[in-house]
């Protein structure tokens, strides 16, 4: 038994997130964690909505509201969509709380104090009518390289080259078309050449377990060779305020120096709102503790190299040296599980043109395992995949109804019909020894896959042996066993059924909660196999605002082990667990998209 940290990455709360964002951290954190605990460890399991940054400021001025107004609302939305995605959370919080500033604010001071922190004079845009900073990719103009009138201050897409927005001929801001000015500002930089040897010995000791992605750390190690101290200050107003700096109220901290700091305020958090504030330090200060962090691959830098960096600097691991502070030593990240990208009908993802699917949309007309079955099984796990409504109404119909829900619907039905409980055996044939040694031995191979993050794996086994069942029917033929002799054949072939479909659902758990317990009841058992989350109002642990939180109860969880079907549980006629989709609705959601079938 271990400790295990699921640490998810915080969705923005800037707006609803769509499916391609769940994808990439939602499932298969969820996959993961589930199963961790159903195989004996303690697991931690936290993350939250992220809710600094200018794209919540823009997006909140352009609706006329205030930022914690904008992030009050989107976070409501977002606790609902992934509460009922199943996803489980021991603690899903925000950025916004006081627990989480007061644990960034320590955190900083340490750095700082450590030497990691140095302040450095740099030029900023600032605009004219608001007095506010925009950042560079918030600035338009005409590519100094190559003449293209549509480049941003960060790069130009056109020729590729990175620019900054002092370069950029005739600016102008992309919020409200005016000429910014520069001026010139100050701000912390966090000293990544003073931490990049301690940087190079985390990453070459990670590689060498050889469990992390291959893509993923190349990357980190690539981008490790042009290490340059990183700016974690912005001029903005809407953010943590940086110790030391308080009579400067427009300069915050800058949004990912304090959302990544949300794994460790998360889990303080949890503990202390369990009556054991100490008990946190189980996942951060135990060196045999692990931690996995799972994201969509736009974030791998931040958990790769700046999240490590931070903790290093904490810790005073770096060529500086330093004291560890009151949190005392914390662990590095053990893997960071890495997601592709989700495209949409071929094309990316995008809220802005339209050619999205909200996850609150989708599951007001779609069963949520069936989302769920379609992200574990056909998402982005090693490479870009591609979400089409054609491909999502045959996984449905044709894997999840027609192979496992028809198994589970037969199984009970015959049982209903013929019995009305689960038989007792009699003697076991070959045929009936075959099944029931393969279902059993899934419980090895798949839990293999899914601890070593092949989550796609994972669940292609338990399909092959839900193949395997469904072959057992047709070879055995229980349906013809009508005969006085053939009765106590009969029961054994069906008692072996019910056997095969209960493990079978056990193995599903991870992947399919909501459907695993419909299925678990049918049978007899408790339905409660894979425990759900559920959204709670919180109050704030500083005397902040009440907010809402995702958490609950999984300490109930059935072992990752086979188990037997209950003689005797009466089974009724069932109705089918998973819907079947009818054809339409791909021409209807693709219209509903603006796309032509
Ligand atoms: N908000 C970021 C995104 O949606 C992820 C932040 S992960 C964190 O891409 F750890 F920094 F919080
Ligand atoms: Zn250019």
């Amino acid at each position: 038994m271990a400790s295990i940290l699921s640490a998810v990455a915080w969705p923005y709360a800037s707006g609803p997130r769509h499916i391609g964002h769940v994808a990439g951290f939602g499932i298969p954190s969820d996959v993961f964690s589930r199963y961790m605990r159903m195989a004996g460890h303690e697991v931690l399991m936290v993350s939250g909505t992220d809710e600094h940054g200018t794209p919540i400021l823009v997006a909140a001025d352009q609706q006329g509201v205030g930022p914690r107004e904008l992030a009050d609302a989107n976070n409501e939305v977002i606790v609902g969509d992934l509460t009922k995605l199943g996803l489980s959370y021991d603690l899903f919080t925000r950025t916004t709380t006081t627990n989480h500033y007061e644990v960034v604010q320590n955190m900083f001071r340490v750095v700082r104090d450590n030497g990691y922190l140095v302040e450095q004079t740099t030029q900023a845009a600032v605009s004219p009518s608001t007095g506010r900073t925009l950042p560079d990719r918030y600035i338009e103009g005409t590519c100094p390289i190559c003449g293209y009138t549509g480049a941003r201050g960060d790069q130009c897409d056109n020729c590729g080259n990175q620019l900054d927005a002092t370069d950029l001929i005739e600016p102008r801001s992309r919020v409200n078309g005016e000429t910014p000015k520069f001026i010139d500002t100050t701000h912390y930089f966090l000293d990544l050449p003073a931490l990049a040897d301690a940087l190079q010995e985390f990453l070459d000791e990670r590689e060498a377990t050889g469990l992390w992605r291959p893509n993923v750390i190349k990357f980190s190690q690539h981008i490790l060779d042009e290490i340059r101290p990183r700016a974690i200050t912005r001029d903005i107003d809407w953010g943590i305020p940086v110790p030391g700096w308080e009579d400067q109220p427009t300069k915050r901290l800058y949004v990912w120096f304090d959302a990544v700091i949300g794994y460790l305020s998360a889990s303080i958090e949890w503990a202390r709102r369990s009556g054991d504030p100490e008990a946190w330090r189980r996942w951060w200060n135990d060196p045999e503790a692990k931690s996995y962090y799972f994201m969509g691959k736009d974030n791998i830098v931040f958990h790769s190299q700046i999240w490590p960096a931070e903790l290093l600097g904490y810790n005073g691991a770096g060529s500086r040296g330093g004291e560890p502070g009151p949190y005392g030593v914390l662990n590095l990240p053990t893997d960071v599980v890495s997601s592709e990208y989700l495209t949409m009908e071929g094309d990316k993802l995008s809220t802005s043109r339209g050619v999205v699917i909200l996850v609150g949309d989708f599951l007001e007309r779609y069963q949520v395992d069936a989302l769920r079955y379609f992200i574990a099984v056909a998402g982005p796990e090693n490479q870009d995949s591609d979400f089409t409504w054609s491909e999502f109404l045959r996984r449905t119909n044709s894997e999840l109804v027609a192979a496992w829900g028809n198994l589970v619907n037969r199984t009970a039905a015959m049982i209903a019909k013929n019995i009305g409980e689960i038989p007792e055996p009699g003697a076991l044939e070959p045929i009936d020894e075959e099944l029931l040694a393969a279902v059993r031995g899934g419980f090895a191979t798949v839990g293999e896959h899914i601890e070593n993050h092949r989550f796609k794996a994972g669940i292609n086994e338990v399909m092959r042996l839900v193949g395997e069942a469904n072959a057992y029917v047709a070879r055995t033929e229980p349906f013809k066993l009508k005969g006085e002799d053939q009765q106590e054949r009969l029961r054994t072939v069906l008692h072996t059924l019910a056997t095969a479909v209960v493990n079978l659902d056990l193995m599903f758990a991870p992947y399919l909660p909501h459907s695993s317990n419909a299925i678990d009841a049918l049978f007899g058992g408790t339905g409660e196999i894979a425990p759900l989350p559920r959204t709670e109002q919180v109050e704030d642990l500083g005397g902040g605002p009440a907010h809402l939180v995702i958490t609950g109860d999984y300490s109930g969880v059935p072992a990752w082990e086979p188990r037997e079907a209950v003689i005797g549980a009466p089974i009724a006629k069932p109705t089918p667990v998973f819907t079947k989709l009818d054809e339409g609705i791909v021409a209807e959601e693709l219209a509903r998209m603006g796309l032509e079938a």
